[in-house]
């Protein structure tokens, strides 16, 4: 094989590659097309769990679940010497860990291995190619074919894991940001997550797609941190406020808007919203602008439910909690009311998610 039929071959697999980003979608993509240049019968792409020196089958054809020790079989013995493995014959080969076929009724003819390491040398998973197809076994250029595209599957691999990190980092510093408002207010970050989970489950609970339950999950927690700008004074004081107080308070919502709005960004723009929503009310009188109905953003209406359900079933310097059937109660009276009727008889029908949700999240979340 020259080097136009693999440049060929790799235009082939970066065209088909380049407009997909979900990483299980990537794998497979790379995994169909392996099977097909080197003609294999199956292939399995297996990421590395380093705590628990297990492989993870991300792409597996034939099996639904698959994870394996990383030192046992033909696959362990690549990722061990982080050599390349061709086995010709594998119920004749020592090395063959025979576990998987048992389970899954099925008979390993021949097979080939191509270990993946990362840049500092670290193991980061294997692509196994199985059954050579018409046979007898996979040969050198099959070999050399397969460590062509392990490249992008390392790659592939890494920036996944790379933008899971990021992601993480972002949720992370999310949580702790909107906890920082709340702990002005002698709340602990358990309230800005069950305001999350809360949110989530009505949103799910309506059909909204995933992409948009993500993101309010994301944003959800971020509704008070414009309480950051009220003077701990208002914000802690035991009993009630007066009106001048209250007007004070009620700036927390534009606040938040003004510190979160950024054009150029769709989440934060989001989390504006919800910011400067999360006070109005379905019939008009609430604030900051006393909108009114669908004037008010979705996810301002959602958080509104979810805020205020979580105010009444905690304590506050200003009350003690409610019993979850008496706030869920004042939800129903406020249906059409202080809330989305639609939305409100959405959180009602979901009482034991919200209930498990109450019950789950009492204390502060994992860091
Ligand atoms: P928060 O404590 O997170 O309460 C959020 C919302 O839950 C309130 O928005 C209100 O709509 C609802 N809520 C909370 N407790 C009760 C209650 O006992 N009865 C009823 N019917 N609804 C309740 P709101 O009123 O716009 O208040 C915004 C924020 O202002 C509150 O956030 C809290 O931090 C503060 N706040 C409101 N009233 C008082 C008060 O009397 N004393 C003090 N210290 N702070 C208050
Ligand atoms: C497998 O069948 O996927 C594992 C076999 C081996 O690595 O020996
Ligand atoms: C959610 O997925 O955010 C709501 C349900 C749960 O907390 O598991
Ligand atoms: C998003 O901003 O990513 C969710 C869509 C929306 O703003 O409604
Ligand atoms: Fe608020
Ligand atoms: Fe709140």
């Amino acid at each position: 094989m020259d080097n136009d039929d693999k440049l060929e071959i790799l235009l082939r697999l970066g065209n088909k590659i380049s407009r997909e980003n979900n990483l299980d979608r990537l794998l497979a993509l790379i995994g169909d097309f392996s099977t097909e240049i080197v003609s294999a019968e199956r292939c399995s792409i297996f990421i590395y769990d380093p705590q628990k020196d297990q492989l993870v089958a991300k792409v597996a054809h034939g099996i639904d679940h698959l994870v394996i020790p990383a030192d046992k079989g033909v696959v362990g013995a690549a990722i061990q010497t982080g050599e390349i493995q061709i086995s010709a014959d594998p119920y004749h080969d020592m090395r063959f860990n025979q576990d998987v076929d048992v389970e899954q009724q099925f008979v390993t003819r021949s097979l080939l291995v191509i270990p993946l390491f990362n840049k500092e040398g670290k193991p980061l998973g294997a692509v196994e190619m199985i059954n050579k197809n018409p046979g007898p076994f996979f040969n050198n250029i099959d070999a050399e074919l397969m460590v062509l595209i392990a490249n992008y599957v390392t790659s592939t691999i890494e920036n996944a894991l790379l933008y899971e990190k990021i992601k993480k980092t972002q949720t992370n510093l999310i949580y702790k940001l909107s906890t920082a408002a709340e702990f002005k207010d002698n709340e602990t970050s358990a309230h800005t997550l069950r305001v999350a989970h809360y949110s989530a489950t009505i949103a799910r609970a309506m059909g909204r797609d995933q992409p948009f339950i993500d993101a309010l999950t994301l944003v959800a927690p971020m509704h008070d941190i414009g309480k950051i700008g009220i003077p701990e004074a208002i914000i802690k004081k035991p009993g009630k406020l007066d009106n001048e107080e209250f007007a004070i308070m009620q700036q927390h919502a534009l606040i938040g808007y003004q510190l979160l709005f950024d054009s150029d960004n769709d989440l934060l723009t989001m989390a504006a919203r919800v910011s400067h929503d999360h006070h109005e009310k379905w019939s008009g009188g609430g604030y900051p602008k006393g909108i009114r109905g669908e004037e008010i953003s979705l996810e301002g209406r959602i958080v509104a439910i979810a805020d205020v359900f979580d105010a009444l079933t905690t304590r506050r310097p200003y009350k003690e909690p409610w019993s979850i059937e008496r706030s869920l109660g004042y939800i129903e009276e406020q249906q059409g009311g202080h809330f989305d009727p639609d939305l409100a008889r959405t959180f009602l029908a979901e009482r034991d998610a919200v209930a498990e949700i109450f019950c789950r999240h009492q204390e502060e979340p994992p860091s």
